[in-house]
């Protein structure tokens, strides 16, 4: 089956999932910040599903037949945000196939809203997101992590060229999404400037203040 069958998210008049059904974390955070690493700790300990809007658009750029596959792939090289329909239609065929596989309503969506127009639309055809983790970073320490990244990690904007034009669209694109939620008050920034553990701790503090607990581990009595 196609990964894109329809692209019918934007045109919804109403949320599909009610806030009380499924809880979605927007998390945020320049190229670099870290949202990727911190994301996988968060996994591990409070069990949501990571879903990577960067990552979907990749993986549907390399599905062969693809019709959006050289768009994306023009997009994502420039560091310019791919229109708004086919990511929005991505994100929710994953959170679709991850509710009806696992029973799953915890969403951590990273990487997402990268422009007013995705959030916009995303709160108001798909669910209406908690918050928004913010990971603050410098650029100069976003890129030294991303010219590092670079050599191993085979992607196509890894280089300076698109890191740079990726900076420029997170100041001014993406950086709107982050101020219109905090004027709303669904920010909860953290300083992502230091190690990945130490950033985690922050992390935990601020998931304790927006009232989100751990998964309890059920240890298994042998006797
Ligand atoms: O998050 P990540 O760095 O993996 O995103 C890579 C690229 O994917 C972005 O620079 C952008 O071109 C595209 N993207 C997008 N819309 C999103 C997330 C990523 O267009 N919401
Ligand atoms: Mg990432």
């Amino acid at each position: 089956m196609p990964a894109i069958e329809r692209l019918a998210a934007a045109t919804r008049s109403a949320p599909l999932w009610s806030k009380d059904d499924v809880t979605v974390i927007f998390v945020l955070g320049g190229p670099g910040a870290g949202k990727g690493t911190q994301c996988a700790k968060i996994v591990t300990d409070y069990g949501f599903k990571h879903l990577s809007a960067g990552d979907l658009l990749r993986e549907e750029q390399d599905r062969p037949g693809s019709e959006f596959g050289e768009m994306i792939k023009s997009y994502i090289k420039e560091g310019t945000i791919v229109p708004l329909e086919v990511t929005i239609q991505l994100l929710e065929n994953a959170m679709q196939a991850t509710r009806e596989k696992d029973n799953k309503s915890l969403f951590l969506i990273d990487g997402f809203p990268r422009k007013l127009d995705q959030a916009h639309a995303f709160e108001r055809t798909v669910v209406p997101s908690k918050f928004t983790l913010f990971f603050d970073c410098p650029e100069d320490v976003m890129l030294e992590r991303l010219l590092n990244r670079g050599k191993t990690s085979g992607r196509a904007d890894d280089n300076i060229e698109s890191i740079k034009k990726r900076f420029r669209t997170f100041v001014e694109t993406s950086m709107p999404v982050v101020n219109e939620f905090q004027t709303q008050d669904r920010v909860a920034k953290v300083d992502a400037t230091k190690g990945a553990d130490e950033v985690y701790e922050d992390v935990k503090k601020t998931f304790k203040e927006w009232d989100i607990k751990p998964i309890t581990l059920k240890f298994v009595q042998t006797q």
